[in-house]
C-alpha cells in the first residue's frame, strides 16, 4: 500500500472519531473503508444502553457501503482509544473480522492499524483471521 493512500485513510479514520457515540465505554473508534471504486466510507462505533445492539466502527463503514450497493473493497483503516486518545492499535473484534470475510478476499484485503499518520502497521485479513470461514466453504 502506497504511503500517501495509507495516510489518507488514517486521516479519514481519525476524523470519524468525532462522530463516535460511546457514552458507556468512552472508547471511541473510527474507520475508513476503501472500496475498489476509490470511494472511502467512514464509520464510527455506535453504542446502546442495552449494550448488545452496539455497532463497531468497522461494521458501520461496511454496512454504509453495502447498503449503497458497494461490495468490493481494498482496505480499511481502524483507529481508536479511550476518550479518543490513540495510545495503541484498536484491532478489529471477531465479529468485524467475520464481516470482512464476507465481502473481502482474505489474501489481499488490507487492515491498517494506526495511532497516527506516522505510526501504523498493515495486515491482510488472512493474517488476522487465519482459517476463516466464508462463502467459499459453502460451495
Ligand atoms: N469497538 C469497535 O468499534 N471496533 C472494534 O473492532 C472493537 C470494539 C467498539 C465497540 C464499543 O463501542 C467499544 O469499542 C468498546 O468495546
Amino acid at each position: 500500500m502506497d504511503k500517501n493512500l495509507a495516510g489518507t485513510l488514517i486521516e479519514k479514520a481519525i476524523e470519524q472519531l468525532q462522530f463516535s457515540y460511546a457514552p458507556y465505554s468512552n472508547f471511541k473508534v473510527g474507520a475508513a473503508l476503501l472500496a475498489k471504486n476509490g470511494t472511502i466510507y467512514g464509520g464510527c462505533n455506535i453504542e446502546n444502553a442495552s449494550y448488545s445492539p452496539t455497532n463497531c466502527a468497522e461494521r458501520t463503514a461496511f454496512f454504509k457501503a453495502v447498503s449503497e450497493g458497494i461490495k468490493e473493497f481494498e482496505a480499511i483503516c481502524v483507529v481508536g482509544g479511550k476518550d479518543g486518545i490513540l495510545t495503541g492499535y484498536a484491532s478489529p473484534c471477531g465479529v468485524c473480522r467475520q464481516v470482512m470475510m464476507e465481502f473481502c478476499d482474505p489474501e489481499t484485503f488490507q487492515i491498517i492499524l494506526a495511532t497516527s499518520k506516522e505510526q501504523y502497521e498493515i495486515f491482510t485479513l488472512e493474517e488476522i483471521l487465519p482459517l476463516g470461514f466464508g462463502q467459499k466453504n459453502l460451495t
